[in-house]
């Protein structure tokens, strides 16, 4: 029980007991940020029909209050549960929820609008679910299970509103994102063809469309449509949360992408991880754009009524365009910062030999934010090919693997024990591919706990960088039971969930390695313990 205990997170968000899944309908509201999330409130798992929206009010999107729950079933087009949705803010300034019902026909998915009592109220404590809903239900080419999760709906240029639901096909694999379109929010039209589809990715979960400038950082509002920005679409499935982006018009309802999903490791990922089902809103305090992803759980069903808890969001996200115009960068909000307290860094370069470690000592490592840059010095312009082509993921992935390597696997371990029985390796290798390099960047669980019944995944992918020009850097916070990596400044981000049984609280502790059979340089370090933060701890109701 002490090992659950000593795995809850002390800064992510989660409800002070039982389940949580999807975040829904972030916004700002008032003075507050708003954050409503998937959850049964009897258990630590998830309920097939007492699915309500937890919610949770904050000025800073670090400490959270929390509050009675949103929406919770009671009339005959939600009865057996609350599901996903998204807030719109509407041009008058009040908030607009559209969720999924769960109804009493089977449990037909529909969807709800549900509006504030009272607009005066900045904690909007009290929503109401007008006697018109539902105001939309599948159409006959889906399933009444496969309709559902609206997107916040945007204005296009005729004035009328969007709204996207994530469906799929009848008979088929075939994911799509069905537009409808409406004059008031409340008559709700189909358009004839979805605003995207594609075959083989299934059932399309919690979509999500949005503008993003190509000119800069700065996020938009999600009406906003001119030659500055370009779209994303994001949609759940096949346990990953994957996107495209493309140029998107209101007039002609053209969502032109520049690739199709393919449900492959080819797809462009938000996160490499344990990760999904994201929701982004516009912050229009500091004009930036903001996601969200729900983190479950990969510890067994019995650990999780033994702890009491199940689930996790991810720290928000700020998210922009790369210069690239192709793919998108993500950061923790600068807030994460104020709770970074005592630190530690290195002036110095240091040089890793092949087979050394190097405990960064002095900070909770349990419990931290580190952030270190190495540099490559002997990479040569026209290396000599080798087969390195030829290495499967699994082994470029696999820590305990420098097949192929002309740097790496060197890194972090955190998470760890004094004798590295129990390490979570978060590493990089840089092995030769065409003319020049490719870097991997990875997060492998594999010698996470000495515990069983756990996932223990080897989580990578790529980092689209030339090792010869550009410096590899890697932030990793660490919680506990959690570790967000973000690869150069947030090109590849990767989470894992890990369970240390010897590497808990103050025995946790915190390296950096090179196992590779090159010398690396650390050219920077500094670590931070991190503070607790307020989450959810005093609930007002
Ligand atoms: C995604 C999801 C959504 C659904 C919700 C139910 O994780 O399955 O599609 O609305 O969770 O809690």
């Amino acid at each position: 029980l002490q090992t659950a205990v000593l795995n809850r997170t002390s800064f992510h968000f989660q409800p002070q007991r039982n389940w949580l899944n999807d975040p829904n309908a972030p916004m700002y509201y008032k003075g507050f940020y708003h954050l409503f999330y998937q959850n049964n409130p009897l258990a630590p798992e998830f309920s097939r029909t007492r699915i309500i929206w937890g919610h949770s009010v904050s000025q800073d999107m670090v400490n959270w209050i929390q509050l009675e729950p949103a929406l919770v079933p009671s009339e005959s087009f939600d009865i057996n549960s609350c599901w996903s949705g998204s807030a719109t803010i509407l041009p008058d300034g009040r908030p607009v929820i559209l969720y999924t019902g769960l109804d009493v026909n089977n449990k037909q998915q529909v969807t709800v609008v549900a509006e504030p009592k009272d607009v005066s109220d900045p904690l909007l404590r009290e929503w109401v679910k007008p006697k018109y809903n539902p105001v939309m239900v599948p159409p006959s080419n889906v399933p009444f299970n496969c309709f559902r999760d609206p997107t916040e709906a945007w204005k296009g240029q005729d004035g009328k509103w969007r709204v996207l639901i994530g469906a799929k096909e009848k008979d088929t694999e075939k994911g799509m994102a069905i537009l409808y379109r409406s004059d008031d929010f409340v008559q709700w039209t189909k358009y004839p063809v979805p605003l995207l589809e594609s075959e083989g990715t299934g059932m399309w979960e919690c979509p999500d469309f949005f503008p993003v400038s190509i000119t800069g950082k700065e996020g938009v509002d999600t009406s906003v449509n001119n030659a500055s920005v370009r779209h994303v679409l994001k949609a759940s499935f096949g346990g990953n949360d994957c996107y495209v982006i493309g140029k998107y018009s209101s007039e002609t309802e053209d969502f032109s992408a520049d690739y199709e999903f393919t449900n492959t490791s080819a797809d462009l990922r938000y996160d490499h991880g344990t990760f999904y089902a994201s929701k982004a809103f516009f912050d229009s305090v500091k004009n930036r754009r903001i996601n969200w992803g729900w983190v479950i759980e990969t510890d067994s069903k019995e650990d999780d009524f033994k702890k009491g808890w199940a689930g996790l969001m991810t720290l928000p996200r700020e998210i922009w365009m790369d210069t690239s115009g192709k793919k998108l960068m993500q950061w923790p909000i600068e807030e994460i910062n104020n709770l970074r307290t005592k630190s530690v860094s290195l002036d110095d370069c240091y040089e890793f030999k092949t087979g050394s470690t190097f405990e960064i000592s002095g900070i909770t490592a349990a419990q931290a934010d580190v952030e270190v840059t190495f540099n490559l010095p002997f990479l040569e312009n026209n290396p000599e090919i080798l087969d390195a082509d030829q290495v499967d993921d699994a082994t470029l992935f696999d820590r305990d693997s420098s097949v192929g390597c002309v740097y790496g696997p060197f890194g972090l371990l955190a998470l760890a024990s004094s004798d590295l029985s129990e390490q979570t390796a978060i590493f990089f290798k840089v092995i030769r591919r065409g003319n020049g390099y490719a870097v991997v960047m990875c997060s492998s669980e594999k010698r996470s706990s000495l515990r069983d019944n756990i996932k223990k995944s080897s989580h990578g992918a790529f980092l689209d960088i030339d090792p010869r020009h550009e410096k590899i850097s890697l932030r990793c916070l660490i919680d506990h039971s959690i570790i967000e990596s973000y690869g150069v400044g947030g090109k590849t981000v990767i989470t894992s969930r890990v369970y240390p049984k010897l590497a808990i609280g103050e025995a946790a502790k915190l390296y950096v390695f090179n196992d590779g059979e090159n010398g690396v340089i650390m050219t920077s370090l500094e670590a931070w313990s991190m503070r607790n933060a307020q989450i959810n701890s005093n609930p007002t109701y």
